[in-house]
């Protein structure tokens, strides 16, 4: 339980709270760049800031805020140049800082322009998706995070946007109690008993949280394992402040949760699909495919059937913002306290001026930042994948007959309707 002013602190997200001064010291991902083929910057909110996000004739991303100094005509339609971009209605022209470089109504002489300069941020590519960094200088370096950068693998991203503060998705990831339930006894009571279903719902008799460099490793014993297992030895990590790692059986994903402003969090579903197996060849992928989860099948029911919105629709019903003054929190919720400690002393750091826990500013430690992941979770290893493919948010993915053939598994599935094609085989 907290107060209600230590509950603000943790979810205000805006510029100048101290929660919003922690967030702005990462790079977010705000657009995969397969988005930027149109002739207009694409309308972000990040942060609680309103931006457009464009890439320029030189390749530089960028995100600029959206109203035009001169006489507040939005730059959402501004024409996009060499370097920088140019408002439609009078042809002011900014450059990636936000440098007004050009009013070409004026005389030759005036120097006006450089006294304006609109707010700009730096975004960088990396893996598919544009990231953007809304803090003071000198900017950090853009983790090289292991999927993100990997060779042989196939990739693909889903997106959804949820109504709700990026905090109680966080919480979720310290919470391996839900997984037995959610996940294994709702999936069960939604399909009727499945593989899936039965890896699910084991017990989980201990859970762990340790804080590394980069988060907090999170391990699980489930009954009938030993502390030799990968889900105990390696576990998973939390990666601070608003990602997730989870994978297993050749399945690796970072779950982003992108906190556009206090009641709003966009999530990117990252995953890398890699064979245990060596030599399994890989297919050439030239772009990563970047598609739509749903939170309701077409005739209107709930997708209460795959794993991963499951979590999403439970995490709506919390409230846009939970009311922490209200809940009851137990023995099971310790990974919960783990985590606020941690968001509540990263925000003392910031405060103090000081670098919070993951920022990197080494390039030797950046060429790739490689984080432990149990190979066989559950030990269910192949079992797991399928339970992954059939009955988790890939369904939704436009690349799945790629990934079941690169793993053997295309047996499993039929081209067209999936949800309806995949449920027989999984009972
Ligand atoms: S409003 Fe943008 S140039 Fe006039
Ligand atoms: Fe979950």
């Amino acid at each position: 339980m907290l107060s209600k002013e230590q509950n603000e602190r943790l979810t205000q997200v805006g510029s100048g709270t101290p929660m919003g001064e922690l967030l702005r010291r990462y790079w977010h991902p705000v657009a995969a760049t397969s988005e930027f083929s149109g002739k207009f910057p694409l309308k972000r909110r990040l942060l609680g800031e309103d931006l457009l996000v464009y890439r320029d004739g030189n390749g530089n991303y960028s995100a600029i805020e959206p109203v035009c100094a001169h006489r507040r005509a939005t730059l959402e339609f501004g024409c996009i140049e060499k370097d920088g971009i140019r408002c439609p209605y009078h042809g002011w022209k900014y450059d990636i800082t936000g440098q007004c470089v050009d009013m070409p109504a004026e005389p030759a002489n005036s120097t006006y322009k450089a006294k304006v300069k609109l707010t700009a941020y730096p975004g960088m590519e990396m893996g598919g998706l544009v990231w953007l960094y809304l803090g003071p200088q000198p900017q950090p370096l853009l983790p090289r995070f292991d999927l993100f950068v990997w060779d042989r693998c196939l990739r693909d991203i889903g997106q959804v946007s949820l109504p709700c503060n990026f905090v109680q998705i966080m919480e979720n990831s310290v919470d391996p109690h839900h997984v037995e339930w959610l996940h294994g006894m709702l999936g069960r009571y939604m399909r009727g008993g499945s593989a899936s279903d039965d890896l699910f719902s084991k017990h989980a008799v201990k859970i762990g949280f340790d804080t590394f460099e980069y988060g907090i490793i999170k391990r699980r014993l489930v009954a009938g394992q030993t502390e030799e297992s990968d889900s105990w030895k390696i576990g998973h990590p939390l990666v601070f402040p608003t990602m997730l790692r989870v994978g297993g059986g050749g399945h690796n994903q970072y779950q982003i949760r992108v906190p556009v402003d206090d009641v709003t969090t966009h999530l990117y579903y990252y995953s890398a699909y890699q064979p245990l197996d060596e030599t399994i060849a890989v297919p050439h992928q030239d772009v990563i495919p970047l598609y739509e989860m749903l939170l309701r099948w077409p005739d209107g029911s709930p997708c209460m059937d795959v794993t991963e919105i499951q979590d999403m629709l439970v995490w709506i019903t919390q409230s846009p913002i939970v009311d922490r003054t209200l809940e009851r929190l137990v023995t099971s919720d310790v990974g919960l306290h783990h985590l606020r400690k941690l968001y509540f002393s990263e925000m003392e750091k910031v405060e103090q001026g000081l670098d919070p826990l993951g920022v990197v500013r080494d390039p030797a430690k950046n060429t790739m930042i490689e984080l432990p992941q149990e190979r066989h979770t559950y030990g269910a290893g192949t079992e797991f994948l399928r339970a992954t493919l059939l009955n988790g948010q890939a369904q939704f993915s436009p690349l799945l007959p790629e990934i079941m053939a690169m793993f053997g598994l295309s047996n499993l599935t039929t081209d067209g309707q999936l949800k309806q094609a995949q449920r027989p085989l999984t009972d």
